[in-house]
């Protein structure tokens, strides 16, 4: 099977996990995109759906759905969300889609995280992938400079010799060269540097539920 067969194979398990009437976290990314292309295709009966990026929320509105302000709709009973890398703890890698930041607040405000990934996702010790980090614009510079310290490879994320500006109208910094053995302190971390927004390790609150598509099926893996 290709990567999107894949992707379509975790994102199909995830209905699973939608009740009706509930309204429901949506995450954003191409993963995320063939689940809310299945929410459309079954005609889920959610009440509503809040979503984390202006791009999530325009698939889900174009498909007929209510998306919601989260500070309207209170806990959410799921997020579904795919990940750039997810490791044994389901601690994650996100933020190639430069949604993180609100990623990360609807993951919050969600009883269960449902992660969808296909295999090439998995991996032993994160940090191959580069790890995102949202942060204020004139704080760029100065934020590079601590995460080089750190041990990391900072670099301005640029689309067509452009910075590429969040929904929060903040920058991204991607951070190569992190061996991420734990997580949860390097999470909170870089959070202390003034600047950072946000960042793209989603240790502290990892995923729940991690269904991880490969050629033999999709796997339901728990958090334990
Ligand atoms: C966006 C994200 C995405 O969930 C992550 O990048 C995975 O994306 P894809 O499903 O396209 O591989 O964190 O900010």
């Amino acid at each position: 099977m290709d990567q999107n067969a894949l992707k379509l194979a975790a994102a199909t398990l995830a209905l699973d996990y939608v009740e009706d009437n509930t309204i429901i976290g949506v995450g954003t990314g191409s993963t995320v995109n063939f689940f809310i292309a299945e929410l459309i295709r079954t005609k889920a009966r959610i009440k509503a759906a809040v979503s984390s990026s202006v791009a999530s929320s325009k698939l889900l509105r174009d498909g007929g759905f209510e998306v919601m302000e989260l500070n309207d709709a209170g806990a959410l009973s799921i997020y579904v969300d795919g990940a750039d890398e997810i490791n044994r703890e389901l601690a994650m890698i996100k933020g190639a889609g430069a949604a993180l930041t609100r990623e990360k607040i609807v993951a919050a405000a969600s009883e269960k995280f449902i992660c969808i990934a296909d295999a090439t996702k998995y991996v032993a010790v994160l940090g191959r992938f580069p790890l995102s980090i949202e942060v204020i614009p004139m704080g760029r510079s100065y934020v590079s400079r601590e995460l080089v310290k750190l041990g990391g490879h900072p670099e301005w994320r640029m689309r067509d010799g452009k910075a590429v500006v969040t929904d929060n109208g903040n920058w991204i910094l991607d951070v190569r060269g992190m061996t991420i053995t734990n997580p949860i302190e390097l999470e909170t971390t870089i959070n202390q540097i003034a600047g950072v927004v946000e960042n793209g390790l989603f240790a502290r609150r990892g995923a729940d539920v991690l269904l991880l598509a490969s050629n033999a099926g999709v796997e339901r893996i728990s958090q334990k």
